[in-house]
């Protein structure tokens, strides 16, 4: 089986995730130093001060990534090593590293894919209301401006934002990320000033001469229990129903604005419900239409649900009334995910059909597993046939017209997983945190030889 000519293989990491240096070259504070340093935040207390120390061994990690054949590698800016308070200077060290970085990428030929948002809110903005107000969008575009302007001339590829539904409905629906927030109406407004941050940025970029430009979503597809082994399976109208509304919050609430300039039905109604939608102004939605040449697909699981009348809303999707979460009848991995490849097949195709404004990539797809590091090596078969099985979901996708360029694995190190904290290990590469050894696991070198091959 191979892969077009030009499809892109990598990975991906993230700031917060493995950099550490929480307080070096003038770095300020973000949400998550702020929420991990909170009692019972997250697993274990642990918080992202050291992580993988990435941000001193960035040069090893390179040559690792070039030992892996990756041809791309996708990574974070953080927001408060650029403008420790959120706003105004910039601080030039924090973009130093990233200068650093770049550099040593193209030295080994690796094309970066550089996020300018995953998460890692400078705290200053939190403290004036963060997402929740209109004006972090605007200082957003400022700093997306800043960062273009010094590391354009390396860059090719720019995403916005790293999956908004998390951001604003983990983070301020149900409080399970930072800032912690639980409060849905803020929850909603969030979501809409992070698109609006995106589609400013956009522009921003656009204009200062950015050549491709990115948002990237964790889309999933919407599935009733019986649709995850028979797509076909037919659905009540109740079920077809609660099919529709967290397809439209999960999906369209973001795809629909960026690419289409409007909102769906179900989001404003549900916009309605919790604080009204006087946050959404005239013009907004063309800004946020801004064009872009990629949407990066995150993919881990589908999402099932069912009709179950007289449910309340779930924090973290406000606008889910009579709608029930359920498991899906497949084997799951150490985050409890259940492993379902033909759900990326679907999604790709179903996308790319209903999107045709853009191309796609897979910008996340992995798995945690309780990995065992003996006598130098990590036998992780579970990981390598999760990894095995979604790229042949990709591969059905491209023949069934799906328009997909490349694939990026989550993540290139074990690293820390937001409030799992380090317990979850998502890397194709063991971290011995105590000793920062990294030790490519069977995954990784199995990796390796499928890029050599472009195919399995
Ligand atoms: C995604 C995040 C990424 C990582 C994976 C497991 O939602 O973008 O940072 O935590 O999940």
């Amino acid at each position: 089986m191979t892969f077009p000519e030009n499809f892109v293989w990598g990975a991906a990491t993230a700031s917060y995730q493995i950099e550490g240096a929480a307080k070096e070259d003038g770095r300020g504070p973000s949400i998550w130093d702020t929420f991990s340093g909170t009692a019972g935040k997250v697993h274990n207390g642990d918080t992202g001060a050291v992580a993988c120390d990435h941000y001193h061994r960035y040069a090893d990690d390179v040559k690792l990534m070039r030992e892996l054949n990756l041809a791309a590698y996708r990574f974070s800016i953080a927001w408060p090593r650029i403008q420790p308070d959120g706003s105004g200077p910039i601080n030039p060290a924090g973009l130093d590293f990233y200068d650093r970085l770049l550099d040593e990428l193209l030295k080994a030929e690796i094309s970066p894919y550089v996020t300018l948002y995953h998460w890692d809110l400078p705290q200053a903005l939190e403290d004036r209301g963060g997402w929740a107000e209109r004006d972090t969008a605007h200082r957003f575009a400022d700093y997306a401006a800043a960062v273009h302007a010094r590391l354009g001339d390396r860059v090719e590829q720019w995403a916005t934002l790293n999956e908004p539904w998390v951001a604003a409905f983990l983070g301020y629906g149900n409080g399970v990320h930072a800032p912690g927030r639980k409060d849905a109406a803020a929850a909603m407004r969030a979501a809409h000033h992070l698109l609006l941050g995106h589609g400013l940025a956009a522009r921003r970029l656009r204009e200062q001469g950015a050549r491709s430009l990115m948002l990237v979503v964790n889309s999933a597809p919407v599935l009733t229990p019986a649709q995850v082994d028979d797509p076909a399976a037919a659905l009540s109208e109740e079920d077809a129903a609660a099919v529709r509304t967290i397809d439209a919050l999960l999906n369209r609430q973001f795809l629909d604005p960026a690419l289409r300039g409007e909102y769906p039905a179900e989001v404003l109604a549900a916009a309605e419900r919790n604080g009204g939608t006087a946050h959404i102004r005239d013009g907004d939605l063309a800004i946020i239409n801004a064009p872009i040449d990629l949407i990066g697909v995150n993919y881990y699981n589908p999402c099932v649900v069912r009709a179950a009348p007289g449910t309340p809303a779930d924090p973290a999707w406000p606008g889910s009334e009579d709608v029930g979460f359920a498991a899906a009848d497949a084997p799951v991995t150490a985050m409890g995910w259940p492993v379902v490849p033909t759900g990326l097949s679907r999604l790709l195709v179903r996308l790319s059909h209903d999107y045709p404004q853009a191309g796609f990539m897979v910008t996340e797809n992995g798995a945690a597993y309780d990995d065992v590091l003996e006598g130098g090596r990590v036998r992780d078969a579970d990981r390598l046939a999760y990894l095995d099985g979604h790229l042949r979901a990709v591969d059905l996708a491209i023949k069934q017209g799906a328009d997909v360029r490349g694939y990026l694995v989550w993540s290139l190190l074990d690293n820390f997983e937001w409030a799992e904290g380090y317990r979850r290990r998502f890397g194709i590469v063991h971290v011995d945190y105590a000793t920062q050894a990294r030790t490519p696991k069977d995954s990784a070198l199995w990796y390796r030889d499928v890029i050599a091959r472009n195919g399995l």
